[in-house]
């Protein structure tokens, strides 16, 4: 029985899977805030690196990775990253074997999550343009340290913009990313209108939505160019190089998942995960598989949210997106999981949701960090308060599918560690 599932360098994708050519329907028209008619690339491209932009819209179904951004992701992100058995904590749950339990690690990247994937295509896309500066905001950190580390990578100055909250409850993300030259400030800050707006109304949380506003308007008057770590097409698109290495993978080994499970903020790890079993299932094959989708209770925005136009941010400056959304206004609890703390969703897996393809479930963050702790002490893996909401889906699917007396393969993505997290394991929160 193997239990480490290893790919070779020369298996890693040669291409990004893009799913908009293998929706059910088209993706709503991303609207312009100013004209509320669809919003053009021309515009986008003032923000968004050019290939991001073509990419975003793109029909094509397999968008070729080129070469040099390819040597990146083998040599310096060490990918392809294993899928791990987890046997110790299905030994814990009493799985006799008939319910397995994998994981995949996105916990091995450079910073420590799944972010890096689309960090790097996106600077490196960015240093094309000449982009000499990159703006971005960041919850829990790991998105930051994420472009932190990729604009190192490209020598690009970077500013960042952190959700206060997170600020002060994650210094080691601050520093981490001050160590890969980053210019970190908490949101909302000073350095904005909106920021300023946000202080005189006596906002001392922040929220993501607020910081992306900030990122979006720094860049915008510093010529810069603004990256996002979630929600787009193209970010989607960029993280499905995870699913694709675990399909090889389970292939590999002769095993079909009947659920496949990761956690939700924006989407980028679920759908970098799940698009690919989409494709295989879904469309080629006409078989239904659980693609679950592992969201807070605190912020449910698949759960509860409504699917219609919102911003992407607080201030209004973003395009409008066809989303699940809990409104552009809703100001997340400060629950420690600051990457799901997000008020939307990508349109692309909101389409999904509305055609009940993907399937929310919502664990609170005392839920979460219990199933997390049983991981810690089983696999001897930190999960990141974020991985800890789809550790929690998966344990419970388990004892679901034990009860009823079903057999099941579960594949859970692990988007990250939460050794720079620890104090989340004090119960600051709850308890
Ligand atoms: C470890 C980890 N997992 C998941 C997420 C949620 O983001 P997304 O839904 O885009 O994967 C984040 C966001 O910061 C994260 O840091």
């Amino acid at each position: 029985m193997r239990t480490v599932i290893h790919l070779d360098s020369e298996e890693f994708p040669k291409y990004f899977y893009n799913a908009l050519p293998d929706l059910p329907e088209k993706i709503p028209p991303y609207l312009d805030p100013e004209t509320n008619k669809p919003v053009s690339s021309k515009k986008l491209e003032l923000l968004f690196p050019k290939e991001i932009v073509n990419q975003e819209f793109s029909e094509e179904r397999f968008i070729p990775i080129p070469e040099e951004l390819r040597d990146i992701y083998i040599n310096l992100l060490k990918r392809p990253r294993p899928l791990v058995r987890a046997r110790y904590l299905e030994n814990y749950l009493n799985l006799n074997n008939r319910i397995r339990i994998y994981y995949k690690r996105e916990d091995l990247s450079p910073t420590g999550s799944h972010k890096p994937n689309t960090a790097i295509a996106q600077l490196y896309y960015a240093n094309k343009d000449n982009a000499s500066l990159v703006t971005t905001e960041t919850g829990a950190g790991q998105w930051g340290s994420a472009v932190a580390f990729s604009s190192s990578v490209f020598n690009i100055k970077a500013e960042i913009y952190m959700v206060k909250v997170s600020y002060e409850q994650k210094p080691l993300r601050r520093i981490l990313m001050q160590l890969f030259n980053a210019a970190v400030y908490p949101s909302p800050s000073a350095n904005t209108k909106t920021g300023k707006a946000f202080i005189k109304k006596g906002e001392m949380n922040g929220s993501l939505g607020i910081a992306i506003s900030e990122a979006v308007e720094a860049a915008i008057t510093k010529r810069g160019k603004y990256v996002l770590g979630s929600v787009l097409n193209a970010v989607l698109a960029h993280q499905t190089i995870i699913g694709e290495e675990t399909i090889k993978q389970l292939q590999d080994i002769d095993e079909e998942p009947t659920d496949v499970i990761a956690c939700f903020g924006g989407g980028s790890n679920f759908g970098g995960l799940i698009l690919p079993f989409y494709r295989e299932y879904f469309v080629k094959k006409k078989r239904f598989i659980n693609l679950i989708a592992a969201e807070p209770s605190e912020v449910p925005s698949l759960s509860k949210g409504e699917y219609k136009y919102d911003y992407g941010d607080t201030a209004g400056l973003t395009p409008l997106l066809k989303m699940y959304t809990l409104g552009k206004d809703f100001i997340p609890p400060p629950i420690y999981a600051g990457g799901l703390r997000y008020h939307g969703a990508s349109p692309l897996l909101s389409l999904l949701r509305k055609h009940n393809i993907i399937k929310p479930r919502a664990h609170d963050e005392q839920e979460s960090r219990r199933a997390a702790e049983i991981f810690a002490r089983t696999e001897g893996i930190v999960p990141a308060p974020e991985t800890s909401h789809a550790i929690a889906a998966a344990i419970d699917r388990a004892i679901e599918l034990k009860k009823k007396g079903e057999e099941g393969t579960i594949i859970i993505g692990f988007s990250g560690h939460g050794l720079l997290d620890l104090t989340f394991y004090e119960g600051k929160y709850g308890n």
